[in-house]
Formats: C-alpha cells, sequence, structure tokens
C-alpha cells in the first residue's frame, strides 16, 4: 500500500460519555480505532447497547465524539454532510406526502447539489432504475412494501453520491427473502458506483454475507473485541461458511460472557 494512501473512513481513539440523571456517566465507545478502505465493505456485530449506532452518527457527523476524530477520505467529519450517509432499519424515512421520485429529487435540489431541475430528475431515474423501482416513480410511501421503501431510500442517499454509506440494520424489518435479495443489491450498486459501506447488524449470516471484513464489538465500555476479514464472501462452501459464522459467533458470546456472566439454563 502507497504511503499516500488516504482510507474512505478512518476512526482515531474514538471516546464517547452520556451524562445520567444522577448516577455515574456512562462510558459508551473507548477508545475505538479502525480504517474501512476505498469500496470496502465492513460490517460491525456486537450486543445490543454496546454502543454500535452512537459510533455510526459520530462517523456521519450527526453525534460529537468526547475524543478522537473520523477522518472521510482524509477530511473530519465533524458534522453532517453527503459524502457520508446514513440508513436505517425504520421503514418511514421518506416523506409521506411525496412521490418516489419527488422523495429522492427533494435533498438534490434543496442542497443544491444539483441546481438544474430536469438534471435532478434525470439524476433520480437512474437511481430509481439502480435499485430496481422503475414503474412507482410516481408511487406514494403508503403505496410501497417496506422491502420497496428501503429500496426507496437507498436511491435517495444514491443519489447524493456519497462517498460512505452507513447503514444501521436496514435490513432487519425485512422477510428474509426480501431481505436476501436487498443484501446482494447493496453490494452490486455500492461496488458499481465505488462506495464505502459501514454497516451493523445483529445477524452473523448478515455480516458473513456482505462484508469483507467483520468488527466483532463488546459492551461496557463499548470497544473493538476483534476484526475478522471474511474468507468466504463469495465462497460456495457452505461449510466453510457456517465454520466462519461459529467463530464470530463464538467471540459475540465471550464479550457477552464478560458483561452478564456465564448463561445457564435454568433446566440444567
Ligand atoms: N443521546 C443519548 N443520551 C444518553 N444515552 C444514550 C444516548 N444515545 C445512546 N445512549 C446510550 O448509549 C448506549 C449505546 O446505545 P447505542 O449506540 O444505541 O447502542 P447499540 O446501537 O449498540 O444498541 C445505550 O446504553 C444507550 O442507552
Ligand atoms: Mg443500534
Amino acid at each position: 500500500m502507497s504511503s499516500d494512501y488516504i482510507p474512505a473512513i478512518s476512526v482515531q481513539d474514538i471516546g464517547k460519555t452520556f451524562p445520567r440523571n444522577n448516577e455515574e456517566s456512562l462510558i459508551v465507545l473507548s477508545s475505538v480505532s479502525f480504517d474501512v478502505a476505498q469500496g470496502e465493505f465492513v460490517g460491525l456485530i456486537g450486543p445490543s447497547g454496546c454502543g454500535k449506532t452512537t459510533l455510526l452518527r459520530i462517523i456521519c457527523g450527526f453525534e460529537k465524539p468526547d475524543g478522537g476524530i473520523v477522518l472521510i477520505d482524509g477530511l473530519p467529519q465533524d458534522k453532517p454532510h453527503r459524502n457520508a450517509l446514513m440508513l436505517f432499519q425504520d421503514f418511514n424515512q421518506l416523506f409521506p406526502w411525496k412521490t418516489v421520485l419527488q422523495n429522492i429529487n427533494h435533498p438534490l435540489m434543496a442542497t443544491g447539489f444539483i441546481k438544474n431541475k430536469n438534471k435532478a430528475k434525470a439524476n433520480a431515474l437512474k437511481r430509481i432504475e439502480d435499485v430496481g423501482l422503475t414503474g412507482f416513480e410516481n408511487s406514494y410511501p403508503h403505496e410501497l412494501s417496506g422491502g420497496m421503501k428501503q429500496r426507496a431510500a437507498f436511491a435517495r442517499a444514491l443519489a447524493l453520491k456519497p462517498r460512505v454509506l452507513s447503514l444501521d440494520e436496514p435490513f432487519a424489518s425485512l422477510d428474509s427473502i426480501t431481505r436476501r435479495t436487498l443484501q446482494e443489491l447493496t453490494r452490486r450498486v455500492c461496488e458499481k458506483y465505488g462506495v464505502t459501506v459501514f454497516f451493523v447488524t445483529h445477524s452473523v449470516e448478515e455480516a458473513v454475507i456482505m462484508a469483507d471484513r467483520i468488527i466483532v464489538m463488546k459492551a461496557n465500555p463499548g470497544q473493538i473485541e476483534r476484526v475478522f476479514k471474511n474468507p468466504c464472501r463469495e465462497s460456495k462452501d457452505e461449510a466453510k461458511r457456517a465454520d466462519f459464522a461459529r467463530e464470530i459467533q463464538a467471540r459475540l458470546l465471550e464479550g457477552v460472557h464478560e458483561n452478564y456472566g456465564e448463561i445457564t439454563c435454568a433446566a440444567e
């Protein structure tokens, strides 16, 4: 790697503490550091409450860390900017009173990213095609399924040509077939446009399907437990995938046991 290599995301020694009423403040993140290469897909997995969403919010500039710095393409990301956008699990990310096309067009015009109305529309229509929503340009969100709403939210983010997309469990509320389709679509479209993806998931299976590398976090305080390179993202060898998934699951459980002690069944 040459010395002028700039990672897409560089998270450097991030710490975050939230105050709590009449109680000791909560250290959510402590000394979190990692890089994500240009065009890489990195999955983040960890127990509930370990600070995953907080970390994504810091990466996208929605939340300020107490210490440390986040660089996107080598530049400090200390406020929201279209170069690092975030998508959520929630199906209600669209304006309900705007059509799919209007939802995608709106931020293009409102941010001044594209000033010409016809150019904005042409860009929006291309992104609609990318996510497989052609024919639904004039539909309102209430006329779409959950998966279609997620596709529209994805198209809206893509239209702003972000360098980085942060996904906070965006497929968690979908049925398994739609989830699989959208995992593949996200991977394919982001690869096509060279968008770097950093995603949070609860699902080891999803991480193995989508990620080039998988970061396992532990809680109290949220810290990186281990980083795995995914040896079987494109492998069709189910046994190899299952072994790798078990290794990650074991690491996750170890982190949980450290926090809460061994978990035993009442019947044992
Ligand atoms: N704005 C906030 N104020 C106070 N506490 C917060 C705030 N946001 C998150 N927390 C707390 O920080 C911890 C981590 O939250 P979060 O990042 O949402 O975890 P995760 O996404 O891993 O489930 C939780 O204990 C949560 O209650
Ligand atoms: Mg979360």
